[in-house]
């Protein structure tokens, strides 16, 4: 088998990919947290896998089973998947950002059960580290992969990430409406320096492998 998986296109490669929602507890029954299923992240660490990659997978809480082959860590917060990742960053010569991070997390998580009260109520946030844009600034840097979770102008804005983030490869999709986040199917629409390619309307397990065939024919450009 593993003669087999070293012929893939990214034979001999290790792939870190994040998955799935995090989420941010506000007192000890309470979390906030998104709509991310994790079936896309999943379904790109199975496809880099059968490319040939070693594959760690780390997510968020989600019900979904392993890949076969692929090794797990299980998170729940964004600062445990950043901890998680940046553990694994030597070990990583290509990653892919999948996982629906928490931009914001409870400033203070409460010690013991919120009571209700008054009529309102407001829950201080502040913001959690942006682990794909910490992974593309270290140095030595491995490939950098995001993707782009966006309910308007979706190229405008994922080619704004591409270019904050300095990332080598982006993959954007049209979230909302029954789109993207809770459903089996998806389109995306990838973007790169002076690139750009749309994988058209289907199910997630096959835009996963078209999107792994795109990441590694620039991975095996990048790495001349
Ligand atoms: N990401 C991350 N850590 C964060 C937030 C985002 O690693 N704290 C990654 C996601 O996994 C994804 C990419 O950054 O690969 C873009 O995520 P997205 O939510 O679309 O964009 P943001 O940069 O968070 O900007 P905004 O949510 O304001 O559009
Ligand atoms: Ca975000």
């Amino acid at each position: 088998l593993g003669e087999r998986l070293a012929a893939g296109p990214l034979a001999g490669c290790r792939v870190t990919i994040t998955a799935g929602p995090t989420r941010e507890p506000i007192d000890p029954v309470r979390v906030l947290s998104n709509r991310s299923s994790g079936r896309m992240g999943f379904a790109v660490a199975e496809a880099a896998r059968a490319a040939g990659a070693r594959v760690t997978l780390i997510t968020g809480p989600v019900a979904l089973p392993t890949p076969a082959g692929v090794e797990r860590v299980d998170v729940e917060t964004a600062a445990e998947m950043h901890a998680a990742v940046l553990a694994r960053l030597a070990s990583t010569d290509l990653f892919i950002g999948v996982a629906a991070v928490a931009d914001y997390r409870p400033a203070e998580v409460m010690v013991h059960k919120l009571k209700k009260g008054a009529e309102t109520l407001e829950l201080r946030l502040t913001r959690t580290p942006d682990i794909l844009a910490e992974v593309s600034a270290h140095r030595p840097r491995p490939f950098c992969v995001g993707f782009a979770a966006e309910t308007e102008s979706v190229v405008e804005h994922a080619r704004a990430k591409l270019v904050a983030k300095q990332l080598d490869l982006i993959a954007a999709n049209r979230v909302g409406d029954g789109l993207g986040l809770e459903v089996e199917d998806n389109a995306l629409d990838v973007l790169w320096d002076g690139g750009q390619c749309r994988l058209e309307r289907g199910p997630k397990t096959e835009l996963a492998r078209h999107l792994i065939q795109l990441i590694a024919k620039r991975y095996a450009l990048a790495r001349g």
